[in-house]
């Protein structure tokens, strides 16, 4: 898809005259593909302006939407299968919008029916819980809001350059952050017995805190939820009690101290917290009881790096509790039905 320094949509049929009309996004999925969704929404408002909506499948299936014209519905899924995401594909056909399937299994029922395919090609997954699907899904994300942004001018063809250099480091940067997964792995031997957790960011931190939470309940079986970080206070510090985790994800530069500013308040009310954050942002390790630094990146893609030392976690506890991390109780690979 990165041909010469280039964004190449043409293996979907998309050609930029195509690009630059769409007028918004509707990105549509079930699971950890919506948080890819919920991500690329936050970018694609930065930077490029185009309006975002990202809904979850079984949701938008039954809504009344009011489409515009130019209106382009994504819809993201692993399997290709999921009849949530199937059936708003087809609704959106229904309407005569064009749609775009971002997919992992080739020639899949979403594959067919979308008018164009992106393929994320990241090989047969047959763990339940989504790791390889989730990154590419996020890579294929990123590379479509930029060309969206190159062909709005909503972007320099320098900083669409620079941004696609910085994606091109993206593996190198995981690998480093999986040197250091003993650190992942005795911050997950102190949370083993949680009884419950929580994981707070603001824009796509929060995106990612979903995330994190989604795979730690498949596969570790413990209670979590995910908050946007300004919304503890609303109701769910409550919660909070002597020893409760508490896990902020602080990637995004502007938001940092309003994220660390949440974790204080959490803290004083007796919460053990972590931060997942930028090298650079030391005073994270004077607030938290465990720090862990990512590399540095374009905040719009700090989220494939994030989510890396949260799949760890999940992954660790549940290795520690003696769980089939491939096969979480009561869930299946494809959600085939409604
Ligand atoms: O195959 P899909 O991407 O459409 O599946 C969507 C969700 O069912 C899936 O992401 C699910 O949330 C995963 N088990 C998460 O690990």
């Amino acid at each position: 898809m990165i041909c010469d320094g280039r964004i190449d949509l043409s293996s979907a049929r998309l050609n930029d005259d195509m690009i630059s009309q769409i007028s918004n996004l509707y990105i549509v999925a079930c699971g950890s593909a919506y948080n890819v969704g919920l991500t690329m929404q936050y970018m694609a408002e930065e930077l490029s302006g185009i309006t975002t909506r990202v809904e979850l499948a079984s949701e938008f299936r039954y809504r009344k939407i009011n489409y515009q014209e130019n209106s382009l519905v994504v819809i993201i899924s692993q399997s290709g299968e999921t009849a949530d995401s199937l059936a708003a594909l087809r609704e959106a056909k229904k309407y005569g919008i064009r749609t775009l399937g971002i997919v992992n299994v080739v020639g899949s029922s979403i594959a067919r029916e979308a008018d164009h395919v992106l393929y994320t090609h990241a090989g047969p997954e047959i763990s339940v819980a989504t790791t390889k699907a989730y990154s590419t899904q996020l890579v294929v994300g990123y590379l479509l809001i930029l060309q969206i942004a190159l062909s709005r001018n909503d972007i320099s063809v320098e900083e669409y350059t620079g941004l696609i250099e910085e994606i091109m480091m993206i593996p190198e940067k995981i690998g480093c952050i999986l040197d250091s997964k003993e650190q992942i792995q005795c911050f997950a031997n102190k949370l083993v017995n949680a009884y419950s957790m929580f994981f707070i960011g603001r824009n796509s931190d929060y995106a990612t805190s979903l995330e994190s939470s989604l795979k730690l309940k498949e596969l570790s079986y413990i209670h979590s939820e995910a908050y946007p970080a300004g919304e503890l206070k609303h109701g769910p510090i409550s919660l909070i009690e002597e020893g409760t985790p508490v896990i902020g994800i602080m990637t995004q530069s502007e938001l940092y101290e309003k994220t660390a500013n949440n974790l204080i308040e959490v803290k004083s009310r007796g919460a053990y917290i972590a931060a997942i954050t930028v090298f650079g942002k030391y005073n994270a390790g004077e607030i938290a009881d465990f720090t862990f630094y990512i590399p540095n990146i374009s905040p719009y893609f700090a989220g494939s790096l994030s989510v890396v030392p949260m799949q760890l976690l999940a992954y660790y506890i549940s290795v520690a509790k003696g769980y089939d991390v491939d096969k979480p109780r009561n869930l299946a690979k494809s959600v085939t039905v409604e």
